[in-house]
């Protein structure tokens, strides 16, 4: 059986309301479609935890900075719902954009602090467009849980930061990165790249778990991100954009890897722009994990 697709507020709001009567758990994956496994991957987290799933399908215009960015990204409903309706994920919701954005729409969600500085820096509005849809895709499922990727670390911050602020109950729960067999983390846009793009592309994570495996043997910091960004540029990347060390729970700048740390990387290969991020080890982490243990 195909998954319902639904269109509009109204018709979802009545679904819902029949699921809240009847006391069931309601969980939304929000998603820009093109579906991989990165996403099939959070819809079945999703139903491992609620008793339904809405996956939203709508690509925000708001979010692109370049036209042709929002131009060139794929646009695959029927393969999505082909793909969504043996998990069973039990409904499509893929609104039209007249029906998100009407004439005369002017409020934005902006969240300061964690959206500046990293993709924020070079995506200007990006953070701003991904908070109001967010938001808006919030209540308008009034979902009791919300899954997103660590993909998109920065991402996941915004959501949570503006989820607290704005007294949303919604539970934010962050899913693993969901790697090809070679590395290169999962994104609907890896479609864009040439053969010889994609067979340089598993560079950037692997880069990213030597750089993880040098900052726990090396001092200088700054020299093995130096060294990492060189790395990339040397597979064929034409720009790293950012290469940085932060604090995986407020994406602070730290010096040193010493608290729950996170690598972030964006860069460019040909006309496609690739993130990723990995966790750093820290010895701080181990010896405590060790003696919680051994305890
Ligand atoms: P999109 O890029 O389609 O991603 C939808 C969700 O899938 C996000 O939470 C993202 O982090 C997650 N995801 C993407 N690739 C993944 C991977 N390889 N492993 C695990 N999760 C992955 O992110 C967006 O859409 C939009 O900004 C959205 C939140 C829908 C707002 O428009």
């Amino acid at each position: 059986m195909g998954i319902p697709i639904v269109r509009t507020i109204a018709e979802l709001r009545s679904i819902v309301a029949v699921w809240r009567r009847d006391g069931l758990k309601v969980a939304v994956v929000p998603t820009m479609g093109a579906l991989h496994e990165g996403h099939l991957s959070l819809v079945r987290a999703a139903l491992a935890k609620a008793d339904r799933v809405i996956v939203t399908l709508f690509v925000n215009p708001k979010q692109f900075n370049s036209t042709a960015d929002l131009i060139a990204y794929p646009r695959t409903e029927y393969d999505d719902a082909v793909k969504l309706a043996p998990l069973g994920a039990h409904i499509l919701y893929a609104p039209n954009a007249a029906d998100v954005y009407p004439a005369g729409f002017a409020t934005t969600v902006s969240v300061s602090a964690v959206s500046e500085g990293l993709c924020g820096a070079f995506r200007p509005g990006h953070f701003d467009g991904v908070a109001t849809i967010v938001t808006k895709l919030f209540l308008q499922t009034g979902a009791d849980m919300a899954f997103f990727g660590e993909k998109d670390f920065q991402q996941l911050h915004v959501v949570r930061r503006l989820v607290r602020d704005l007294d949303i109950p919604v539970k934010i729960v962050a899913c693993p990165t969901v790697r090809e067999e070679d590395g290169l983390a999962m994104s609907s846009r890896n479609a864009r790249l040439s053969a010889a793009e994609r067979s340089a592309a598993p560079r950037l994570a692997e880069i990213l778990f030597e750089t993880d495996r040098r900052l726990n043997c090396e001092d200088y910091i700054d020299r093995v991100l130096h060294k990492a960004r060189q790395a990339v540029l040397a597979a064929g990347f034409s720009q790293v954009e950012y290469l940085e060390l932060r604090s995986g729970e407020d994406l602070g700048v730290i010096a040193t890897p010493d608290r729950s740390a996170r690598l972030l990387v964006a860069a460019w290969l040909g006309q496609t722009r690739l993130i990723d991020n990995v966790e750093v080890w820290s010895p701080q982490r181990s010896v405590q994990g060790f003696v919680a243990d051994a305890a």
